[in-house]
């Protein structure tokens, strides 16, 4: 997945955003791995720690500084997101600027969501191991049911109507489904499976129905599968085997990634890029802030750690990308992670574990 010319920017300057609850625990990890593997493999990353949270947003009533992402777009080669979400702002409304914000400002368009089983105990099924569960989503992400084209109407009557539209455009749709195609590709991967519900939503879906035969025909050498979402829930959890990589629309991806965590070990393993190639890019764990654990030395950094890798492999780092897989997998296979998945270690001792194993150590 390499996007970037590594020698294009140097330094590479981040963008590190903890964002809220446990995203600062978990990021705080992540940025040790990260500092680990710039000592080792000698990367130019530069890290601008940038403190946009709940406390700031309640304190000035804005979420990110105008011309953020402008800034991001022309002075940053990557973002790296902690979490957002904080009970104190119930609408999610930092949270939705700086995340969906950065998502949509940058034109994101791709969320890659490899579901990969690092160690076979971790794994819900039974009998299924490492090479079980093995596939890439790619979720739309920059359409679909969360553009927020809607509103509602004779609110809080017995009469009240609310509408929400879903957006697909054929721009959008084909650039999505050829970024999985060309991955496929790329990655010697045999198929790529379309979910939809397209036999519900015939217009919204159907063209993802027609733009998916269409750009098949330009992969001769990869297979291609149709699914309706509900069969592909089920079959993920039947049949993970079958799967290589997945495509489909941004509400559809958002669901079956939170499966497809689970079937990694759950949530705090899992790991996402928000991508649009030759562009910044934004990188995050799937899991949300979680503001009840914030500080209690339980989050598992896993996540964000692997979203840091995969940070590293899309700015040309490929075996410093590798080390920190490799370190992830040593760990799980050793025991030495937070309660939730058996272990013992507080979020800060796994990520320390971590670094030392990437330094080389
Ligand atoms: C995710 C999250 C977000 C999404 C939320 C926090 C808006 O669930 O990244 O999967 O729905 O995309
Ligand atoms: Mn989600």
């Amino acid at each position: 997945m390499n996007q970037i010319d590594p020698r294009e920017r140097r330094p590479q300057r981040i963008a590190v955003l903890p964002g809220d609850g446990i995203g600062k625990d978990v990021t705080a990890e992540a940025v040790k791995v990260l500092e680990a593997a710039a000592g080792r493999f000698g990367l130019p990353l530069e890290l601008v720690h940038l403190d946009w949270d709940a406390d700031r947003y309640l304190r000035t009533g804005e979420s990110m500084p105008a011309g953020a992402l402008e800034d991001f777009r022309d002075n940053y080669s990557a973002v790296f997101i902690g979490a957002y979400g904080d009970p104190r702002v119930p609408d999610m409304k930092h949270a939705a600027d700086i995340l969906l914000g950065t998502r949509f400002g940058l034109d994101l368009y791709i969320n890659f969501r490899p579901v990969k089983l690092y160690d076979e105990r971790l794994c819900p099924l039974k009998g299924k191991t490492e090479k079980d569960v093995d596939f890439v989503v790619f979720r739309e992400n920059t359409e679909g049911a969360y553009v927020g084209v809607g509103g509602v109407f004779k609110k809080g009557t017995p009469d009240e109507i609310a509408v929400q539209e879903e957006i697909h455009t054929r721009k959008g749709v084909e650039r999505i489904l050829r970024a999985a195609f060309d991955y496929a590709k790329k990655t010697g991967r045999k198929r790529v499976t379309m979910a939809d519900k397209s036999n519900v939503m015939q217009h919204a879906h159907g063209l993802w129905q027609r733009c998916f035969a269409e750009v098949a025909a330009d992969y001769p050498g990869v297979e291609t599968e149709h699914l309706f979402v509900d069969a592909l829930t089920m079959q993920m959890v039947k049949a993970p085997e079958r799967f290589e990589v997945i495509v489909t629309n941004n509400m559809f991806g958002d669901i079956v990634t939170d499966l497809g965590a689970a079937l990694q070990g759950g949530l705090g393993l899992a790991a996402s890029a928000n991508l649009h190639p030759g562009r910044t890019s934004m990188f995050e764990p799937v899991h949300g802030s979680a503001p009840k654990y914030a500080g209690t030395g339980r989050a598992n950094p896993m996540g964000a750690v692997l979203s840091a890798g995969l940070m590293l492999e899309f700015l040309g780092h490929d075996a410093a990308a590798d080390a920190v897989e490799q370190a992830v997998r040593q760990a799980l296979r050793e025991g030495e992670t937070t309660v939730e998945l058996g272990g013992k270690l507080t979020t800060s001792q796994v990520g320390d574990v971590l670094a030392r194993v990437v330094a080389g150590g």
